[in-house]
């Protein structure tokens, strides 16, 4: 087993400024994060806790063991999408201890448009369903929701993925014997009320609670009835006359102290598939990561000084080292966790394809997650690289990695472009998890690039007219693709649209990592059947 060296000293000039623009770079994360910890506005915060309900984050809060971590998912999706909605998209998805066990929460946000569900906030409940579904999390869904948010309809209601994707998840889940539990803080209709009614187990509180098909005004426009709140679909009369919730609770804490009585009585836990070994800090701060991402993205930033900062002890067990040297290959642990990493250290060749191909294979063999760190401006093209069959060593990677079944994470740390987003596991092959650090950023090619294509294109066009441009006209016709590109490019477009599943701090990574292979330990192993190789 090698220690990871490092050749970098923390003094350098270029270290340092590198490290006080990354320092702005981590800022503005967290100032992302505050804007969406904060909620609704602070007149729809008020009247929340006017109403004597508990904010959706103390809801979280009361609601887990203490002291236990809360690993969100998709914090930053639906950012600037929305008018008056702040980053979250209306609902909180999460991972936390709830009575000793790992659970999915997820809890509307009714401070933010009254808790309806936009197309991203259904797309945002469906991918943590499908976070607990395949780490077999019993889901808690503490329901404040005014359904859907009706303008959106569009996104919302017709199409998989959305509203009615939950519901089919729901039952799946819990016909795959994954608990499903709803807590019924607030006001559940049409739709929202099946949420709660799709679930195993349902609290509802009292005088808070209401779930129906259609409320009090619909009843009246629809048969003519005048019927209250209370009888329609209050806690008393759902959990004494028709029987559609469980437990009655006098308030959220109450309510919440219920739930966590439900995950006592869950049954027994399945064991780890996987010894977690000794946890050992990387030789090196994590935090000297700051100081080794290139500010300027033209210049690669080197891989492996950031694998030292990374991983246990800074123990790399490299595989194939001299072999296609531009994918860095090998096993190491992350707070004991052993893991085979694929980590780019430039553009991608046959050799650092096949290497892929060779090291897939050798960790579902011996049942080993995957991370796939990516840094990459795609395959390498040209005569002797296609002559080399690239096309074909690609495709071996491809195939190798879509094929595999153990966990798969990818990082994006730096660019990820093109075909080289693909094959170290983009989002499109279903990785476990997906995270990007703020500087990550992938597109089909670069800016510069994507302007390049489009303009000769248009070059050949105009002179198949007999037309020529000048170089200034050329440049104008550029300058806004470039300027797309870049715009689409950035991490936080990723996390907006949830192509990812986080933005990560690079200091955080290993404890996220280490929660996440954690709970994949606790699911079975399941063999990979590989897809025809071409040779
Ligand atoms: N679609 C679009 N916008 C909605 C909405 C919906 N279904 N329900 C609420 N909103 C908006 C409101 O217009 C308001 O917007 P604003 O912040 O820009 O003013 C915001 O959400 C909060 O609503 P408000 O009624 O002021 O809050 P409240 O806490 O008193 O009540 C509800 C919340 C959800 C109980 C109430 O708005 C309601 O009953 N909505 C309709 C629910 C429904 O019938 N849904 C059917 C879905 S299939």
């Amino acid at each position: 087993m090698t220690i990871l060296d490092t050749r970098i000293s923390t003094a350098d000039e270029e270290f340092l400024l590198n490290r006080q623009a990354y320092d702005q770079v981590v800022a503005d994360l967290h100032a992302r994060r505050r804007r969406a910890r904060e909620g609704g506005p602070p007149k729809a915060r008020a009247r929340h806790v006017a109403r004597d309900k508990l904010l959706p984050r103390d809801r979280i809060d009361a609601l887990l063991d203490p002291g236990s971590p809360f690993l969100e998912v998709a914090q930053l999706a639906g950012e600037d999408k929305y008018e008056g909605v702040p980053p979250g998209a209306s609902i909180i998805t999460g991972i936390g201890l709830v009575s000793g066990r790992p659970c999915m929460i997820i809890a509307n946000d009714a401070t933010v448009k009254g808790g309806t569900y936009y197309g991203m906030t259904c797309k945002k409940h469906v991918r943590a369903q499908r976070i607990a579904w395949e780490h077999r999390l019993p889901s808690i869904t503490l329901v404040d929701s005014g359904g859907a948010f009706l303008p959106d309809q569009a996104n919302i209601f017709p199409d998989t993925g959305q509203f009615g994707t939950i519901f089919n998840n729901l039952v799946r889940m819990s016909a795959e014997g994954i608990p499903q539990i709803a807590v019924v803080m607030g006001p559940c209709t049409a739709g929202g009320a099946y949420i709660p009614s799709l679930c195993d187990e349902v609290v509802i509180v009292r005088g808070q609670g209401y779930m129906y098909l259609g409320g009090p005004e619909l009843t009246f426009a629809a048969t003519g009835e005048e019927v209250d709140n209370e009888s329609l679909g209050g806690a008393q009369m759902h959990c004494s006359v028709s029987g559609v919730t469980d437990h009655i609770a006098e308030d959220d804490r109450h309510a919440l102290a219920i739930a966590r009585e439900i995950v006592l009585d869950l049954g027994e836990q399945s064991s780890p598939r996987w010894t977690q070994g000794e946890s050992l800090p990387p030789r090196h701060d994590p935090q000297e990561i700051y100081g080794i991402i290139s500010r300027d993205p033209r210049i690669p930033t080197n891989t492996r000084e950031i694998l030292t900062r990374f991983v246990d002890d800074s123990r790399f067990q490299e595989f194939k080292p001299l072999y296609g040297d531009t994918l860095l290959t090998g096993f190491a642990r992350i707070h004991g966790y052993e893991v085979g990493i694929l980590a780019n250290q430039g553009v991608l060749f046959s050799e650092s394809a096949m290497k892929a191909t060779h090291f897939i294979e050798l960790c579902c063999q011996r049942d080993i997650p995957l991370v796939f760190m990516s840094d990459v401006t795609g395959f390498m093209v040209g005569r002797t690289a296609e002559q080399g069959g690239i096309a074909k060593a690609g495709a071996k990677m491809i195939t190798a990695m879509a094929s595999a079944n153990v966990p798969k994470y990818t990082i994006m740390i730096g660019a990820s472009y093109g075909a080289g987003y693909l094959a170290m596991c983009g989002r499109p092959f279903n990785p476990t998890a997906m995270f990007a650090w703020p500087t990550g950023r992938a597109a089909i090619m670069g800016p510069e690039q994507a302007a390049t294509v489009l303009a000769l294109v248009r070059g050949q066009i105009l002179s198949s007219e007999g037309k020529a441009w000048s170089a200034e006209e050329e440049e104008a016709f550029k300058a806004p693709i470039r300027r797309e590109y870049e715009a689409f490019q950035v991490a936080y477009n990723f996390s907006s649209n949830l192509w990812v599943d986080g933005i990560l701090d690079p200091v955080e990574t290993r404890d996220v990592m280490g929660l996440m292979l954690d709970l994949a330990a606790r699911v079975p192993a399941k063999p990979t059947n590989f897809g025809v190789f071409r040779v």
